[in-house]
């Protein structure tokens, strides 16, 4: 009997879930009546990136809250730049569900530091961890999708630092202005499958990423590179069950845009940027 949750019958698979706004993705879509593929690498990928990576259990806390949710989930310890690996899980998917709806490539990861000084180990990791390996579930997903034949809905999570440029992080925004290329490449080549492409270009969230040391540090030295990192203009009012003002956006407030992208309601939008960013990319 159909529950009427708007996702029910479709399946979604999550990259990053283990923690932050993947596993608040991983847990909307499953209150909205998807079934969950969820996969993250659970531990560092480079001593370059110093902020402290999620472990085995925070997945499995992912699969508790889906689980509590009413819905299946998959989960796996994969590294994104592992195309094997995904193509496997997805093959698991495949076979656990029959079919896959919905992707949300939300895996990434950050550092700091000037274009000049960098190491060739930090560049690279940040190119093949954010670009590459989101080309790497694109490309493990996809094939699926058409075979399944249900059209569907891919999120990439980008950043603002996919819109703009931002001092102290060009590695990043290099590899996050590549997933808008990559977005709208896949939204006219996937189109005929019924599969949409959009984009998602989140500004400020409270995750073990946003790393106040290694921010402070920066800006400390480079005192002007702080004009790039404006406070957000649209301020909001405390709605009842919601906190309200706050200097951070929640995750939740983000998967409610994932969830809107996911869901039939967005039926007609494909290959779009969509800014979750309470306006400050308009300064
Ligand atoms: N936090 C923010 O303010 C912000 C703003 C804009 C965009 N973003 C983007 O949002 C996404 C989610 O980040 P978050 O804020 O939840 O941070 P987070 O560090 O809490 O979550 C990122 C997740 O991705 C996983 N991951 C990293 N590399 C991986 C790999 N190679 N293979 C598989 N999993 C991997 C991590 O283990 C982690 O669980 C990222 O793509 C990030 O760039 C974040």
């Amino acid at each position: 009997m159909s529950s009427g949750a708007p996702l029910e019958g479709r399946v979604a698979l999550i990259t990053g879930a283990a923690r932050g706004q993947g596993r608040a993705h991983a847990v909307r879509l499953a209150h909205d009546g998807a079934d969950i593929i969820a996969i993250d690498v659970c531990k560092s990928v480079s001593d370059t990136v110093t902020y402290p990576m999620p472990t085995p259990d925070d997945l499995a806390e992912t699969v508790a809250l889906v689980e509590q949710a009413g819905r299946k989930a998959l989960a796996r310890e994969v590294d994104i730049r592992d195309l094997a690996a995904q193509q496997d899980v997805v093959a698991a998917g495949m076979e656990q569900f029959g079919r896959l709806d919905i992707v949300v490539a939300n895996a990434g990861i950050l550092s700091w530091g000037r274009i000049w000084e960098m190491s060739e180990e930090q560049w690279d990791t940040v190119i093949d961890v954010n670009l590459n390996g989101t080309w790497r579930t694109i490309r493990a997903a996809v094939p699926a999708m058409i075979e399944a034949g249900n059209g569907g809905s891919i999120i990439v999570v980008s950043s603002s630092a996919g819109l703009k440029a931002t001092p102290g992080n060009a590695h990043y925004a290099a590899s996050k202005h590549g997933l808008v290329a990559l977005t709208n490449a896949l939204a006219l080549e996937a189109g005929e499958f019924g599969i949409r492409v959009n984009s998602i270009h989140p500004y400020s969230i409270n995750t073990p990423m946003i790393e106040p040391e290694a921010m402070a540090a920066i800006f400390a030295k480079h005192p002007t590179f702080l004009h790039s990192f404006a406070p957000m203009p649209l301020k909001p009012v405390a709605r009842e069950g919601k906190p309200g003002l706050q200097e951070f956006m929640s995750v939740e407030e983000v998967a409610d845009v994932v969830a809107w992208l996911a869901g039939d309601g967005s039926m007609t939008v494909s290959g779009s940027q969509i800014a979750v960013d309470r306006g400050v990319m308009k300064y």
